[in-house]
């Protein structure tokens, strides 16, 4: 099937991303397809990288990766009690923060099967507070079929400086937890992207990371085709209930609209890169395609052409910043219908030769 809109990923750069991680081991969060570009794709890149742990969200990402051959420990980290037994025949590690949790899977189990327990230090989403927690460890270490592989919480304000007092005081929290445990578990895990480099956990020794495997060296290129081409005259629009033109504009119509998950929004502050040239969206975005101003564009372009959304020219983190959105809702809501392109680049392959055999998909 002809590919109208491609988002092509660098492997290179995932890997020189995970590398630039190195204060501790990190477990590579794919959870939400892999942020959107291929959870199954990032899960074989990272696990030929040499990461201990892959981490999703739902029990069912973790599934479908072990479905697919996926052979790493892999951390789910939300089920509910009735799928105990899912987890236990797919071998997923899951994190527990209740006793009903606890003793659904033992039930389920028929032998030692790991679990993490997960602390709510102040995020309020999941996790038992430390003044309980205790109970829950007690019933996991009383449970014939279960075993504490890890501890964990999470983080409610770390990519926010004006929220650092909360943060460090959610790590003490933590830390001072976990140093108050007989026997620490093997993994202790805290701290994600926005607080890997900038807040210590004197008692971790793992970290998920999601987002910040996107950076700093960028993996991601979205790039669409010029499907029509227009030259619109005053006094005439362009697209949905548009205004009437001064002046005479030259228009290509893009490969991308809201169903690929460039929402309408993103229209009136987007640029794309075309032939050298920053081109301004003009008009509504529709649901299949959006349209460009191609006036001032020198070179010409003809239908067919590609043009580059995000890449180079037009980082995620800088369209997003511009479009005051997060760039992970920028990057989870591009659709299925966009086709992800995995490039393997000569360079990625030589450094992987000398290092370790990559198992590259
Ligand atoms: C529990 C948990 N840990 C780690 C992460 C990874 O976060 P980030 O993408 O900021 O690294 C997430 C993502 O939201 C998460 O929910």
């Amino acid at each position: 099937m002809p590919a109208y809109t491609e988002l092509i990923l660098d492997t290179q750069a995932f890997y020189q991303n995970f590398k630039l991680l190195d204060a501790m081991p990190v477990m590579p969060m794919i959870k939400a397809n892999g942020y959107g570009v291929g959870a199954l794709e990032l899960a074989c890149l990272f696990t030929s990288f040499g990461a201990p742990y892959l981490g999703v969200s739902y029990l069912h990402e973790a599934i479908s990766l072990r479905q697919a051959g996926i052979c790493l420990p892999i951390l789910a980290l939300s089920f509910l009690p009735h799928e105990a037994h899912l987890a236990v025949t797919h071998r997923i590690t899951v994190a527990v923060d209740t006793l009903e949790k606890v003793m659904a899977l033992n039930q389920a189990a028929q032998q030692p099967h790991p679990v993490h327990l997960k602390i709510n230090s102040g995020l309020n989403r999941f996790g038992v507070a430390t003044d309980r927690a205790s109970l829950l460890l007690h019933a996991i270490q009383h449970a014939q079929h279960l075993f504490l592989e890890g501890i964990m919480t999470h983080l409610m304000g770390a990519k926010d400086p004006s929220l650092d007092a909360v943060t460090t005081k959610q790590l003490s929290v933590f830390d001072d937890f976990v140093k108050r445990l007989p026997h620490p578990p093997q993994w202790i895990h805290a701290n994600a992207s926005s607080s890997y480099n900038k807040f210590h956990s004197s008692v971790s020794n793992l970290a998920r990371i999601g987002f910040g495997l996107f950076s700093p060296h960028s993996p991601v290129t979205l790039r669409t085709r010029v499907m029509g081409l227009q030259e619109v005259q005053p006094g005439e629009g362009v697209g949905y209930c548009s205004l009437p033109l001064q002046e005479p504009r030259k228009i290509a119509v893009l490969g991308l609209g809201y169903h690929d998950g460039w929402h309408p929004s993103y229209g009136p502050n987007t640029c794309v890169w075309i032939h050298g040239h920053y081109a301004p969206v003009i008009g509504q975005i529709c649901m299949d395609f959006m349209m460009v101003d191609i006036t001032d564009c020198v070179h010409p372009i003809k239908v067919g052409d590609w043009c580059e959304i995000l890449g180079p020219h037009r980082s995620l983190e800088s369209t997003a910043c511009s479009l005051e959105i997060n760039p992970r809702v920028l990057l989870t809501h591009l659709s299925s219908r966009i086709q992800r392109v995995w490039v393997h680049q000569e360079c990625l392959q030589k450094t992987l030769e000398q290092e370790k055999q990559p198992t590259l998909i």
